[in-house]
């Protein structure tokens, strides 16, 4: 039985709660009920809800200028967006175009590092390596980059050929190993990759910095990124760094590479750069690459009629003023130590929590059958689910993983706004503890 009404919504099963207003690090639904956002939705909600600075900033635009056609026209609000992200990126890496979500930032990145190549005379790269459970989107060109299968299964006909890797997620490594003794194999593996497919052909590595969706917050060695770095050096394939849900502050530095020195060739970002007020999202390129197109083909055959969009623009650039003015990086850094201190106190003894990583306000606990055997429960039973059901009647709302190990295994992402308070940490936490106890015991 299908539920009344004429929207195709994002559950089928049984109606949704109505959301009705929002403030902070609180929703609340038609019925009067609140919910504090743990998760800032699906790790957007960057700086709280219900901000007027955003609010007004997106007004004046739209009665400025809401919309010119990007080919036609540049404007100061995009311009300004542009030049406040490269304050804060690596060095070199400071030329951005804007889009209006995550996986629509993939695809573009993906396009944009074959038009590097082909503005540089080797059009026979055209191959992507991306990691076995990673997360970049649902659309083709990502969904075929991304290595969550149960995401991918149902479609496999329609993707395109890339090819993946182990990811850095030592907890199951994929060659049986134990760091660092394992000489981070994992990364090693993208050598050894672009040997066996042929170096010319590869254009690409496409990797999350901090692995997000599917793997729940889980950050690779520290040395994983510059062996990755010199690899991709070594053989001329561009390293493509998504950083849409681990960007802009959420792992307490403004973007999740610096905290292991890495430089990619091209950014992702999407999610808390407008917080989730507006469809925005970015591809940053370094500015030598850019002079390649510049100087090659002269020309980037992309775009859309919502790129570039001056509205979104201004919600964005709304937001960086707030993380600078509110200090709220730095904020997320010293909460985020909070938030994992706790819960490692609450939930590291319980016997279905294996692993609780994190950095910065981005935290995963991961579920299992057997902690000594570190055995996941089967899918088909469905424990993240009803763990993040029983949060859900406590009022708080957390974000689910799954197909950690193979087809099964379970985790939720912790990830609130980066304002909340410490008394809604300690609320929060103990929920969770008390969620855990009365859904797996
Ligand atoms: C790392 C990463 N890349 C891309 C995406 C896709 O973004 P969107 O859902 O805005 O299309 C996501 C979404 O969760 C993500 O976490």
């Amino acid at each position: 039985m299908s539920i009344p009404g004429n929207l195709f919504a994002r559950k089928l099963d049984s109606p949704l709660p109505v959301a009705e207003k929002a403030k902070g690090v609180w929703i609340e639904d038609t019925n009067g009920r609140r919910y504090l956002d743990a998760s800032g939705g699906a790790v957007v909600v960057n700086v709280g809800h219900g901000r007027d600075e955003i609010a007004r900033a997106v007004y004046d635009q739209i009665l400025r200028c809401h919309y010119a056609h990007p080919t036609m026209f540049t404007t100061s609000v995009v311009e300004d967006l542009s030049s406040a992200l490269a304050r804060h990126t690596p060095t070199g890496l400071d030329r951005f175009y804007f889009l209006s979500g995550g996986s629509e930032a993939v695809e573009t990145a993906i396009k944009m590092a074959r038009q590097i190549h082909l503005a540089s005379k080797r059009p026979e790269r055209i191959r992507l390596i991306s990691r076995w459970k990673s997360y970049h989107g649902l659309t083709l060109g990502a969904l075929s980059a991304m290595g969550r299968t149960s995401f991918r299964t149902p479609y496999a006909p329609l993707l395109s050929e890339v090819v993946h890797i182990p990811p850095p997620y030592c907890l199951r490594c994929s060659y049986g190993l134990t760091y660092p003794e394992c000489g981070i194999r994992c990364a090693t593996a993208l050598d050894e990759t672009i040997q066996n497919v042929g170096a010319e052909t590869v254009s690409a590595f496409l990797a999350e910095t901090i692995s997000g969706g599917t793997l729940a917050a889980y950050p690779p060695p520290d040395e994983y990124f510059s062996i990755i770095r010199k690899i991709c050096d070594q053989y001329n394939v561009l390293l493509i760094l998504d950083e849409v849900m681990c960007g802009m502050g959420r792992t307490g530095r403004w973007f999740a590479c610096q905290h292991y020195d890495v430089i990619p060739d091209i950014i992702t970002l999407g999610k808390g750069l407008s917080g989730g007020t507006l469809a925005l999202s970015a591809v940053g390129v370094r500015s030598i690459h850019f002079e390649t197109i510049c100087d090659g083909s002269g020309i980037f055959v992309h775009g859309g009629t919502f790129s570039h969009h001056p509205v979104a623009a201004a919600a964005g650039l709304a937001v960086i003023k707030i993380l600078e003015q509110e200090g709220l990086v730095e904020r997320a850094s010293q909460y985020g130590e909070l938030l994992g201190n706790k819960l490692k106190e609450r939930l590291g003894g319980l016997s279905c929590v294996s692993d609780i990583r994190g950095i910065g306000l981005m935290w995963g606990v991961e579920l299992v059958k057997d902690k000594d055997t570190n055995t996941p429960f089967p899918r088909h039973e469905k424990v993240v689910e009803c763990v993040w059901d029983t949060l859900f009647e406590k009022g708080i709302i957390t974000y689910k993983s799954t197909g950690l190990a193979g087809t099964d295994g379970d985790a939720l992402i912790i990830a609130p706004p980066f304002i909340i308070k410490k008394d809604e940490i300690d609320f929060l936490v103990d929920n969770l503890g008390s969620a855990l106890e009365e859904t797996i015991g």
